[in-house]
């Protein structure tokens, strides 16, 4: 470990004697800790598509996972958790505002999302953001055993790499971004761009949802770094290559297939259906309440056909969970103001006693009931302006082992180059959302087959396994400056 390594992380770390050869470096643990009723402490899975994707994978390799506990000025003890090591990172009261809520999520949230909504630039939010990201590559360099490989996942900690590389030359060190990476034209906006480009080239490997996400970052170090680039190669002036290519991100699949295979979860999905009053169809909405993730649009286009009387409050309703996120970030306070407003405006003009076209549902629920819902959905509706790769929209297809259901799926999401057989919309397109949902609905069931079917294909053969190796493996065998290979490939 290098001598520059702050004495506070050094500190912190004491008496944590075990290091781990593979380390994954994360804003979030896997695991989130929450107040019980009764006073006591409990930890329970974190939101979002990153932890989705990751927890299995570590699970199987092994090694330490560093992260935020998700509440300020925790200080904790690494513990072990299904033999992970948890190595979680305090994030002070300030640093969430300026780091967590400020830079990383009103100022690169929106701009990675095509500015859907206006990124704010404050000098202050950028110097948090370094200073969390150092203390994040401090203590990945803490607790990398020599030569072992680290992973740095996501847009909260861009400039880990390079900071983690003058600390811990030895290590491997791989990126990936589990959000878009936007075109030149938006992410020049950013008066800390080059920083921002640099930060990632101290990775071997730079990871994306998509090829365009890659070519838009070559593109952007060639411009703004100067570096030369062929491909998917980047050449920097000390000798070292980069690459930056696209590794779309997936589901443990067969877990999720299991689930909805249970007897205990179709019964569950058959109550949900009872309790909505058993209706010809159900149609069902899965997504963090973010203004990405294109609720209110979709929320009107199905009101839409229910107050024109297209569709029967009585046949078809719409269920939509959407957990909360980030609330104390002013564009969410709004939108969860907006989309109630939505619900409410829609169930008062079109409800009956008991029978609300839309139920919403504020709250998150474990794997078990999300694979009921899923069962319970005929038809599955996923309609972000635009999305790294949606992850919900690859459970629903696991889940579907029959081939049957219909998932309707915003082109502006990453998973929409995989799972091009879905009912493709273009979520801005109102009238052309509702005729899309009424496809969905109303095709045959022989359509629809074929269609579940070639997706389930994709989605049973790409998993996250598959992901993580492809991944890793690339990473194993990065070449030396001078082009010899620091380990044998078998
Ligand atoms: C997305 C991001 C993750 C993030 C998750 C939940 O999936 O890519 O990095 O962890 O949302 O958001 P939160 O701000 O609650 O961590």
């Amino acid at each position: 470990m290098s001598d520059d390594v702050s004495e506070t992380v050094a500190r912190s770390l004491r008496g944590h004697e075990q290091s781990a050869s593979f380390v994954v470096v994360a804003n979030r643990l896997p695991v989130d800790r929450v107040q019980m009723p009764d006073g006591s402490t409990a930890w329970r899975t974190s939101p979002g598509g990153l932890v989705t994707a990751l927890e299995p994978v570590l699970r199987k390799l092994g090694g330490a996972w560093i992260g935020w506990s998700g509440a300020p000025d925790e200080e904790l003890d690494p513990f072990d958790l299904d033999g992970v090591q948890l190595v979680p990172i305090p994030i002070f009261d300030q640093e969430v505002g300026e780091y967590y809520e400020g830079f990383s999520n009103a100022t690169l949230w929106p701009l990675y999302h095509d500015v859907i909504a206006t990124p704010e630039f404050h000098r202050e939010w950028w110097d948090s953001y370094v200073a969390v990201n150092r203390r994040f590559a401090e203590y990945a360099a803490v607790i990398a055993e020599k030569d072992g490989v680290v992973w740095v996942q996501d847009y909260q900690l861009q400039l880990v790499p390079q900071m983690l590389r003058e600390l811990r030359p030895d290590l491997r060190i791989g990126f990936f971004l589990h959000v878009p990476f936007p075109p030149a034209e938006l992410f020049t906006q950013l008066p800390w761009r080059r920083r921002i480009l640099e930060g990632l080239l101290g990775a071997d490997i730079v990871g994306f949802q998509t090829t365009g996400a890659a070519q838009n970052f070559v593109r952007l170090v060639r411009q703004r770094v100067g570096s030369k680039t062929h491909r998917d190669t980047i050449y920097l002036e000390n000798g070292r290559t980069v690459t930056a290519k696209a590794f779309p991100i997936s589901i443990d699949s067969v877990y999720f297939e299991n689930l909805a295979r249970k007897p205990s979860t179709q019964a569950r999905a058959d109550e949900i259906r009872a309790s909505l009053g058993n209706p010809k169809f159900v149609l069902l909405g899965v997504d963090r309440l973010d203004y990405t993730k294109g609720m209110p649009q979709r929320l009107r286009a199905f009101g839409e056909l229910a107050q024109q009387g297209i569709l029967d409050p009585a046949d078809a309703v719409f269920v939509q969970v959407a957990p909360p996120s980030r609330e104390r970030v002013d564009q969410y306070r709004r939108l969860r103001d907006e989309i109630d407003r939505i619900v409410g405006r829609i169930n008062g003009d079109v409800g009956r006693i008991g029978q609300p076209p839309i139920t919403y549902l504020h709250s998150s629920y474990p794997r078990e009931e999300m694979a009921a819902l899923y069962r319970a959905a005929d038809v599955m509706v996923v309609t972000p302006l635009r999305d790294g790769m949606n992850l919900v929209a690859k459970e629903y297809v696991a889940c579907r082992y029959e081939d049957t259901g219909a998932l309707v799926l915003s082109e502006f999401a990453g998973a929409s180059a995989e799972l091009k057989q879905a009912y493709l919309v273009n979520p801005y397109d109102i009238n052309g959302m509702k005729a899309t949902m009424l496809k969905a609905i109303s095709d045959p069931p022989k359509e629809k087959a074929k269609r579940m079917r070639a997706m389930r294909r994709q989605v049973m053969e790409h998993d996250v396994d598959k992901w993580a190796q492809g991944f890793l493996e690339d990473l194993e065998t990065v070449l030396e400056p001078h082009g010899k290979r620091t380990r044998p490939v078998d």
